[in-house]
């Protein structure tokens, strides 16, 4: 480790030329974007899209753009392509706006907002759904052998306290790439839906998209609000027992890894050492930290794949999880 320091040192200083080399000397005027629209591709799902200023000097810098979400919820962040896709509820309107910005170590040069904006749905007050709850269950399916899990969704609400009579909900999720209308509803005494029930989903149990709920209705008397709502699975209450055997699984292969990737540097590097300079005895300190440190964050980042591992592995249970929102 102690030999990769200067490597390292140069290596970083090398960076800091070159980028002082891009950076132009007199200040270059960055013109907003343009053609700036948000496209709702799919329930509480938009994307963004916008172009480079035609007009926009370029002269060898690298420049990028800033996005910040306005509206439902305050987002910021920077991109290098010129869209972006967002998952948002958008029942309270979705608002947005993107410039060009050009920034180092020490400065921002940004250009002016180019901004745009969805509306909320049309809709009188008080008649979308209120109190959306949903929940999953994943069983054994024994019928099928290519999807031995299936998860099923039971999602209930309160009709709105302005909803006329007549008022009929729908309910559709989406998860990915798949949207489903709901087929099984409950009724309440006047036959308005509310609750549905889908005794099979694309909702794939452990995985990491979100789960987006929309109720909309219809109704003679009045437009009748939609409503729409998020939910993260992985990001469940339910504290699961995780065996030992998966925590030594994941950790002995981010080890193997991290080894592999460590002996292959010291290699590289040695090789280089020894032609520029007489052989030295090779550096033993310091490597058992680096060591503790990367297993640390390795871990994190396999325990996913190994969780799905680990959950066809269990076959006879029948429920295996329960989820609550
Ligand atoms: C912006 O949109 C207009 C009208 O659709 C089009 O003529 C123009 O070429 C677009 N500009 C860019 C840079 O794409
Ligand atoms: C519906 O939710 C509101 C808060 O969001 C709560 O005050 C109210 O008690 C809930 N109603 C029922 C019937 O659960
Ligand atoms: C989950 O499904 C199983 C099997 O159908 C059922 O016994 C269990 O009660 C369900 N749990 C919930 C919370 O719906
Ligand atoms: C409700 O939402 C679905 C899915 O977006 C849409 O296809 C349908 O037309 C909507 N219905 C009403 C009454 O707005
Ligand atoms: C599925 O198989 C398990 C174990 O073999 C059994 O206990 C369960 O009743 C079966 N479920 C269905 C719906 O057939």
């Amino acid at each position: 480790m102690i030999i990769m320091a200067p490597v390292l040192l140069i290596l970083l200083g090398a960076t800091e030329i070159l980028q002082a080399d891009f950076l132009p000397d007199e200040k270059i005027s960055l013109l907003p974007p343009v053609n700036f629209t948000i496209k709702v591709t799919g329930l509480a799902q938009v994307l963004l899209h916008w172009e480079p200023n035609p007009d926009q000097e370029q002269r060898n810098v690298n420049l990028e753009y800033q996005v910040k979400i306005n509206a439902p919820k305050e987002d910021d962040y920077e991109t290098r392509i010129t869209e972006s896709k967002c998952v948002t509820i958008l029942h309270k309107g979705f608002s947005a706006s993107v410039r060009t910005i050009l920034q180092n170590d020490h400065s921002l040069l940004a250009s002016s907002w180019a901004s745009a904006e969805l509306h909320a749905p049309p809709g009188s007050p008080g008649t979308s759904v209120v109190n959306l709850t949903c929940t999953t269950n994943t069983t054994a399916d024994n019928y099928s052998h290519l999807r031995p899990y299936q998860v099923s969704l039971h999602c209930t609400w309160l009709v709105g306290t302005d909803a006329p009579e007549d008022t009929q909900y729908l309910l559709y999720y989406r998860y990915g790439s798949w949207t489903e209308e709901c087929q099984e509803y409950s009724k309440d005494s006047l036959g308005r839906n509310i609750a549905c029930w889908f005794p099979r989903t694309f909702i794939r149990s452990r995985g990491r998209d979100w789960l987006a709920v929309l109720v909309n209705g219809s109704s003679k008397h009045s437009a009748i609000k939609p409503f729409d709502q998020l939910f993260a699975l992985h990001a469940i209450g339910k504290d699961e027992h995780k065996p030992l055997r998966e925590w030594f699984l994941i950790v002995l292969m981010a080890t193997i890894c991290f080894i592999l990737l460590i002996l292959l540097l010291i290699c590289r590097i040695c090789h280089l050492w020894i032609k520029l300079f007489p052989p030295i005895p090779a550096p033993k300190s310091n490597i058992k930290d680096l060591f503790v440190t990367a297993n640390y964050e390795k871990a994190g980042s396999v325990e996913t794949e190994i969780e799905v591992i680990s959950y066809i592995e269990k076959p006879g249970v029948e429920t295996l999880e329960d989820s609550v929102f």
